[in-house]
């Protein structure tokens, strides 16, 4: 099939603000978004700038606004979009860089801030500190992050506040430490997410929740943590 991917680039080397530029190639319905730009790199316009890695929806690196709608391009296949013409931006709401690569810095600004690893320093057991199903089930679901920003990136909030707003990303970050029976710092974490940069800056617009490649419960986390502010930590 015909396929026109546009793209908007811009070069903080020649460019004083973003354009689009236009490249038809012929696609497979079956290929993924990232092949068809991979594509375009190698044969059309080898200037075009894009982060990858994995090419596996593993690395998270690939996060990029599709049709106007967040995704990872390596996610994406072309008879999944079923456009003619598929537009692709940077992610908003962070600094350009160039073309399709942002700063990710202030996202992982308040990555950093909400202390993104278990605190324990009760002695260690002979083997590992076991959990039951049902410990593991509170949290579990936030595990599969892979801090690709693509939920924070479409947050209004975020664009509104960020450098204000630690981000749905975060929270479900916080959120994956709070729920874990092992770790001891809920009360700490707790007050980091009540702080005005937090969870209340959410105004539960769902954006974070449509945009996440892993299928992540992300608005329904953000509210449990919101409710363990309010009315304290639900009984195990
Ligand atoms: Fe990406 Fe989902 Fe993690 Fe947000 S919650 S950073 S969209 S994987
Ligand atoms: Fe933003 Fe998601 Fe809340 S899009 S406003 S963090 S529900
Ligand atoms: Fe790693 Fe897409 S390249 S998630």
């Amino acid at each position: 099939m015909e396929l026109t991917l546009r793209i908007r680039r811009f070069n903080p080397e020649t460019d004083t603000k973003p354009h689009w530029e236009e490249y038809t190639i012929d696609a497979d319905p079956d290929q993924k978004l990232l092949d068809a730009l991979l594509y375009v790199k190698d044969h059309l316009d080898g200037t075009l700038t894009l982060r990858k890695s994995c090419a596996q929806g593993i690395c998270g690196s690939d996060a990029m606004r599709i049709n106007g709608q967040n995704g990872l391009a390596c996610r994406v296949l072309i008879k999944q979009v079923n456009t003619p013409v598929i537009s692709i931006e940077p992610l908003y709401g962070l600094p350009l860089i160039k073309d399709l690569v942002v700063d990710m810095e202030p996202f992982w600004k308040w990555y950093r801030a909400i202390m993104p690893w278990l605190v324990n320093d009760e002695p260690a057991p002979e083997k590992e500190r076991l959990q039951s199903a049902e410990q593991l089930a509170r949290y579990d679901d936030s595990t599969k992050c892979i801090l690709c920003a693509a939920c924070t990136t479409s947050c209004p909030p975020f664009w509104a506040n960020g450098n204000n707003y630690v981000g749905p990303a975060s929270i479900v970050q916080a959120h994956r430490f709070i729920f874990d029976s092992r770790d001891r710092a809920t009360a700490e974490r707790l007050n980091i997410m009540g702080q005005a940069f937090g969870v209340w800056k959410c105004r539960t617009v769902y954006n974070c929740t449509e945009a996440c490649p892993r299928g992540i419960r992300i608005t329904e986390h953000i509210g449990e943590v919101k409710r363990a502010i309010s009315l304290g930590m639900p009984k195990e």
